[in-house]
């Protein structure tokens, strides 16, 4: 019997040994962890249960049926974060570059399938060369069987991708269509094709991380919600926000207790709208005030930095914190913007995560650049995500909401539940300045009328009470209860109901 057991314990030595001790001492002098070292600091000690060790590929061209490594370069398996179930899939760059075939790519579709079975996250961890060259069309097929499991289970269980070292070709596609995507600081990069396809297609010359380094899509592209210093960081920033949300769509986020008094009274607040209405002041200062323990997780920090989307908690319970920033641009909405919250408007009703939104904002950017890049599809996309949305909407006007801005940021007429203004708040078609030089054009050379004009329009304008009289805003607050006012707001809402007509689906504008 003894022999029968330590050919076991042989065999699982052999497949966690990967592409052996030389290819594992290369990953670690590249600054990289191996893909089991990974999962050991992603899941709860000794709860990772890994499946399909022995699992090899069935490639016989170019010597490959001479070279087997069990496991075939991902690692997968379950475990828990912080106690809930989570699966994973590791690849494992020892063992031909992480490269995927079609064994490869089946031990990645068994645990996408048992998550969204038992209703549990998948979380990929990726290292790889992209299709296994050896395998050809299996490692295709491989691939868009991935794929397909990542559309059916998009909104149905929250999917993460973390790329820790090469992503290019096929890998890139399966992370995007994952709900986050985050990237290691100098050891990561994504692309469809790699700088030398890239110089002789377009004879540009360009370095990986120029390419598709994690700042380049952190802060440029936009592909990916956050960049990390290293392995560690990005791992134990995931538990952090595997810890804000829901395991699938039928479950409600985990909510915590807090120790932070929900009806805490915050008097800073009460200043921190400047009295110049051009001057910015900071929104994640509000942010950090108002939620549990100013404890926030931001999402695509770097990345149209002029609207802030993340998550927090509020009594305990978890919420989708949508914020224009004035400290960026005046916080308008671009093209980016509107594309960033969007797309977080929709991850959070489709996760039944209650959502609130901040609004100090201009407008639209006006602008050819922005015309011929689509701001009209793309601002649609927020307002199309906001209207659509079921969950609680909670909505407070610090400052500034003009014009279609004042519409689409979560505003009465698009469901919104329950809307706040503070007194500060500038509620009107456009900045006094503006509209006065428009509707009085004919004062354009008297200086001195037009800023009668301007004071006239402001005092009339420029403040909430206009859409308070008309029920658009449910009640004008006092900044330092704001807290108070929200976490009740909240909690009122916790039993909303409401639901949209029949369909098929809808058809954003994309
Ligand atoms: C098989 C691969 C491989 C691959 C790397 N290896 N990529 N084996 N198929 N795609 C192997 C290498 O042979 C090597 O084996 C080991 O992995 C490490 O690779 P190195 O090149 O030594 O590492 P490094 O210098 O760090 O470079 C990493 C790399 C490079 C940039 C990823 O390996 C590379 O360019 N690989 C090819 C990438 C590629 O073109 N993939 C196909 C994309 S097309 P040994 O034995 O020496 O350790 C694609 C289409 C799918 O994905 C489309 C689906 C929709």
């Amino acid at each position: 019997m003894q022999h029968i057991l330590d050919e076991l314990a042989r065999r699982r030595a052999q497949a966690k040994l990967g592409g052996g001790e030389r290819r594992i001492a290369a990953q670690h002098a590249k600054g990289k962890l191996t893909a089991r070292e990974r999962i050991d600091l992603l899941l709860d000690e000794g709860s990772f249960e890994e499946f399909d060790m022995f699992v090899e590929h069935r490639a016989h061209e170019f010597g490959m049926a001479d070279q087997k490594v069990p496991g075939d370069g991902v690692v997968t398996g379950w475990g828990t974060i912080n106690g809930r179930t989570v699966y994973v899939f590791s690849k494992d760059f020892t063992v031909f570059g992480g490269s995927l075939s079609g064994a490869h790519a089946a031990k990645i579709v068994k645990v996408q399938r048992m998550a969204a079975k038992v209703g549990a996250p998948v979380i990929g961890l990726f290292d790889a060369g992209g299709a296994r060259i050896q395998e050809g069309v299996d490692s295709l097929a491989g691939y868009a069987d991935i794929f397909m499991e990542n559309v059916l289970s998009s909104g149905v269980i929250p999917q993460i991708s973390v790329i820790m070292g090469p992503c290019a070709g096929g890998d890139v596609y399966s992370p995007a269509m994952t709900d986050f995507i985050f990237m290691v600081k100098d050891t990561s990069y994504m692309y469809v094709t790699g700088p030398d396809v890239v110089k002789t297609v377009t004879n540009e010359t360009v370095t990986h991380e120029d390419l598709g380094g994690a700042r380049v899509h952190a802060q440029k592209s936009g592909v990916a919600d956050g960049a990390f210093e290293n392995d560690l960081e990005a791992l134990v920033q995931v538990r952090r926000l595997v810890d804000f949300l829901p395991s699938s769509n039928r479950e409600e986020a985990p909510s915590r207790e807090s120790f932070d008094d929900p009806s805490r009274e915050e008097p800073s607040l009460d200043t921190l709208v400047p009295a110049n209405p051009n001057k910015p002041y900071d929104m994640k200062e509000l942010i950090l005030k108002i939620v549990d323990e100013a404890d926030f997780f931001e999402i695509s920090s770097e990345y149209a930095k002029n609207i802030i989307t993340g998550f927090a908690r509020i009594d305990g319970e978890t919420v989708g914190v949508v914020a224009n920033q004035p400290q960026v641009l005046a916080g308008v909405l671009d093209i980016d913007a509107s594309r960033k919250a969007a797309r977080f408007v929709r991850f959070c009703d489709a996760f039944s995560i209650p959502i609130l939104t901040l609004v100090d904002v201009p407008g639209f950017m006006p602008g050819t650049k922005q015309e011929y890049g689509g701001l009209i599809k793309h601002g649609a996309k927020l307002l199309f995500a906001y209207a659509e949305a079921t969950v609680p909407k909670v909505t407070l006007i610090t400052r500034k909401a003009y014009g279609g801005a004042y519409d689409v940021m979560s505003s009465k007429h698009l469901r919104g539940d329950i809307n706040y203004a503070w007194p500060t708040a500038e509620i009107a078609v456009m900045g006094a300045k503006g509209a006065v030089e428009i509707i009085f054009r004919a004062d354009a050379k008297n200086p001195e009328a037009l800023a009668q004009r301007e004071a006239e329009y402001k005092a009339q304008f420029a403040n909430p009470f206009v859409a308070a009289s008309r029920g658009y805003i449910d009640d004008v607050i006092m900044p330092h209860g704001t807290r108070r006012r929200i976490a009740r707001a909240f909690k009122s809402l916790r039993t909303k109901e409401l639901s949209n007509p029949w369909k098929k689906h809808d058809n954003i504008p994309l």
